[in-house]
């Protein structure tokens, strides 16, 4: 190599170098930013004053307005503290006197994963809890049958263990601004503190849809494409691999859609990985057709970005890792395979993925990407299932109880496992396969350490 070319080769890797260690160094703040805020909140030990806020959340609207309660009565003087349904146990409740419920409700009328555990264990039978006072806010969507389904098992529950409520409970629709003021109206009163400007839900700004490649031609399957969205100019976004983003469409923009991230910040774009939805009178539908179709290239897209805590690393960036997906569920497996490739391959802990679509002549999505993950460490085992290659039909759950040994040994040593992909599909008979393997004692463990995380749809 000549003199000028090693100069700038070795600039190149002088300048990336730089790179790396500002955003590690960007994130390490944040994560001390996000741990003192979070300690601020918390109460002395054996502090049994303190009020209780508990979330039930999937997507991460009810964690974030929780925080937000919190912030509010802290700023008040009054102690909170937080906590995920499934973190709240019966002897914890017994000794509460004043809680605060915020719940979303999933699939059809059910409770979010982070509440599953406290369903199934505290809410089978009524309970005793004649001190407890409490006020509840449910979260839901009046167009699903069961609308706050979860939220009204919780308030029958309450009322029959003889709880007492604080004020009526709020119901919110679609995240509806008045009722949700409505909460905020009684978090206020409970702080003694005056009603402030509504709290802020971060606000949609317009992206640039910058990039869109169709990843399947010719497959059995629905078309599905990789996207890539540009933050508004001068703005910088930050996101967690993990988060999700929300987005508003010119042909329905009273309901978000949500897609799952499929990059981190160090790629300096949004990318979504999205399947083409048809409706059965034959039009696309209304959000993934128009990010995919009908929406010309640099089109202005209204998005926002969601935290979403149930399905970031948190306390998981050191342990091995199995993620688990299929079809556009790689979105969210890619965005951590991202940032495990980018935390120094082969100084993490290890990470294996199995991943199902139909064909592999068609439907191996980042193909050359996945390979070279292999290649470098980042993969210590990839197994992909592809359904139709064979005569008999294979799934990501065939695949788990084939390796059942494996299964057991990786999460004996620690490991955690992400779930990513269709909820009916793929989510359900994973979980069956995961409860075969383990047992239901051991899977419910898994929730309770944060070491079973989904986003499914
Ligand atoms: C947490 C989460 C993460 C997600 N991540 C992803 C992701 O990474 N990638 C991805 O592709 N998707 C993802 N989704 C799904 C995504 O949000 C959308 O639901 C999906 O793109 C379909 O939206 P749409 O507007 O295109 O379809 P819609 O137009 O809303 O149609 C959806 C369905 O509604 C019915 N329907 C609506 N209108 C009509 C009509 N006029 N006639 C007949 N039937 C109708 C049909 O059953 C149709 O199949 C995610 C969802 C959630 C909740
Ligand atoms: C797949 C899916 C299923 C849902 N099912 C219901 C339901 O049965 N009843 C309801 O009221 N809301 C339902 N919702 C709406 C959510 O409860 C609502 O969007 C809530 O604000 C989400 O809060 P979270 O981000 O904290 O999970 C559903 C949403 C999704 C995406």
């Amino acid at each position: 190599m000549t003199t000028p070319r090693l100069l700038a080769a070795l600039l190149l890797v002088a300048v990336y170098s730089a790179m790396c260690m500002a955003i590690y160094l960007s994130q390490r703040r944040k994560r001390k930013l996000a741990a003192s805020d979070a300690a601020a909140l918390l109460p002395g030990a054996g502090d049994t004053t303190a009020w209780l806020i508990g979330y039930a959340s999937q997507t991460g609207f009810a964690e974030q307005l929780a925080w937000q309660t919190a912030r509010a009565l802290h700023t008040g003087g009054v102690a909170t503290r937080v906590l995920s349904l499934s973190e709240i146990d019966a002897e914890t409740l017994a000794h509460t006197e004043r809680a605060l419920f915020i719940t979303s409700t999933y699939g059809e009328g059910d409770p979010p994963d982070n509440a599953s555990l406290f369903a199934d264990e505290l809410m089978r039978s009524v309970a005793t809890l004649p001190s407890l006072h409490y006020g509840l806010l449910m979260l839901g969507d009046s167009s699903y049958t069961r609308f706050c389904g979860f939220g009204r098992a919780l308030l029958a529950w309450l009322q029959a263990s003889g709880a007492r409520s604080l004020f009526e409970a709020v119901v919110v629709s679609n995240e509806d601004a008045a009722a949700l003021h409505v909460w905020q109206h009684h978090v206020h009163r409970i702080a003694g503190t005056s009603d402030v400007p509504d709290w802020q839900a971060p606000a949609y700004r317009p992206w640039r849809l910058a990039a869109r490649r169709h990843l399947n031609p010719h497959s059995a399957g629905a078309p599905t494409f990789h996207i890539e969205l540009d933050a508004p100019v001068g703005e910088t976004a930050d996101w967690q691999a993990g988060d999700l983003v929300q987005i508003l469409v010119p042909g329905d923009r009273e309901h978000p859609r949500e897609y799952s991230v499929a990059s981190i910040p160090a790629d300096g774009r949004i990318h979504l990985l999205i399947r083409q939805e048809r409706h059965v009178d034959g039009t696309l539908g209304v959000a993934s057709g128009w990010l995919t179709h009908h929406a010309p290239l640099d089109a202005s897209v209204d998005l926002r970005l969601r935290a979403h805590g149930n399905f970031r690393i948190d306390g998981n960036a050191q342990r091995s890792l199995i993620l688990i997906g299929n079809g556009t569920g790689l979105a969210g497996l890619r965005s951590h395979l991202k940032a495990r490739a980018l935390n120094a391959a082969g100084t993490v802990p290890h990470t294996w993925l199995i991943f199902g679509e139909r064909n592999a002549a068609h439907d191996f999505y980042y193909r050359e990407e996945i390979e070279r993950w292999q290649e470098q460490g980042v993969l210590t085992r990839l197994d992909m299932v592809f359904s139709r290659d064979q005569n008999t039909r294979l799934y990501v759950q065939d695949r788990l109880r084939e390796c059942a040994e494996l299964v057991r040994e990786w999460i004996a040593q620690d490991a955690a496992i992400y779930v990513c992909g269709s909820l009916d599909g793929m989510a359900a008979g994973v979980e069956k396969a995961l409860t075969e393997i383990l047992g239901e004692a051991d899977v419910a463990e898994l929730i309770k350490q944060g070491r079973y995380r989904r986003d499914v749809y």
